[in-house]
């Protein structure tokens, strides 16, 4: 694992740090001795998160409990936080809907827009601005492998991932100027709550799955090394035959067929 204190400091921000993917984040960091800055809704799992990391490692982490869907309540978490030094922002924050397009509610739908598109321009600006200042720091994003390649029945999850890809891609050659690390993070099926109750039969897509720790370490070990970061070589596969192999569109009709027969027929 590189040696993250020495190159970003000891204090990160993590968003989505109550469970899954950023929780794994959050104890990998400790584990380092960085001290995390936990975000979230839910207050409680913050809460009991950070006293297992101080139990474990004896690390502080802070807890903010935001609604990060809200523009103005991310606004006001960045005011908040602002006089901190912070070295690293890994934005693991999420949320998907799947199945029909016509049929999804246009309310769950703008609520995922604003929570993977709206908070994601806006802590990566104040990150990027405040990084760039100090001339130091690593922005992690968490993208998808579905914001890589055409994703039926997930169609506005995988564009809003695909603007997370592109910020980040973009961002990686633009900031490398002011000494500013950024990557995404592509991950395949990962066992987060995520995917453990979201009306898809995983087991009818030929895909495995990854330990939310295995796909935070391969992330942290790879900041600042590449622009996107896909954990697992099953995923890495899927990705370099949906570019090379097919054509994306057509990578994108089989994918559509696969989801048709995973997601639960009264969603589609
Ligand atoms: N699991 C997968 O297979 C998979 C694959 C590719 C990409 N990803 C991406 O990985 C990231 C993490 O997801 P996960 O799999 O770890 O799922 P997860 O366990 O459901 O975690 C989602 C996190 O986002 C937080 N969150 C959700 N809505 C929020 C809101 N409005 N404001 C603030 N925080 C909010 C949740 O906390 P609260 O509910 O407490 O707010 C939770 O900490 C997401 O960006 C997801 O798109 C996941």
């Amino acid at each position: 694992m590189q040696d993250l204190k020495s190159k970003y400091g000891n204090k990160a921000l993590v968003t989505g740090g109550s469970s899954g993917i950023g929780k794994a984040f959050a104890i990998e960091l400790a584990k380092q001795g960085i001290a995390p800055i936990l975000v979230a809704r839910s207050k409680d799992k913050l809460a009991a998160l950070a006293q297992d990391i101080w139990t474990e490692y004896q690390v502080k982490a802070q807890v903010f409990s935001v609604d990060l869907s809200d523009e103005e309540a991310t606004l006001n978490f960045i005011k908040e936080i602002d006089k901190q030094e912070i070295g690293m922002f890994i934005h693991s924050a999420g949320m998907e809907n799947n199945g029909s397009f016509i049929k999804i509610s246009p309310e769950k739908e703008l609520s995922m827009i604003k929570l993977n598109i709206t908070s994601t321009y806006l802590l990566t600006n104040h990150f990027a601005k405040k990084m760039s200042a100090a001339k130091k720091g690593g922005i992690l994003l968490v993208s998808s492998m579905a914001g890589m390649m055409a994703m039926p029945y997930f169609s506005n999850y995988s564009a809003t991932k695909a603007y997370v890809h592109q910020l980040g891609l973009s961002l990686n050659t633009e900031l490398k100027a002011n000494n500013v690390d950024i990557s995404v993070l592509a991950p395949g099926l990962t066992e987060t709550n995520m995917t453990a109750d979201n009306g898809v039969d995983w087991s009818k897509v030929p895909m495995s799955s990854m330990k939310p720790s295995e796909a935070a370490q391969i992330a942290l070990n790879n900041i600042g090394k590449k622009g996107t970061i896909i954990p697992g070589m099953m995923n890495k596969m899927m990705v370099m035959m949906a570019k090379r192999l097919f054509s994306i569109k057509s990578f994108g009709v089989m994918n559509g067929m696969l989801m048709k027969k995973a997601i639960k027929s009264e969603k589609l």
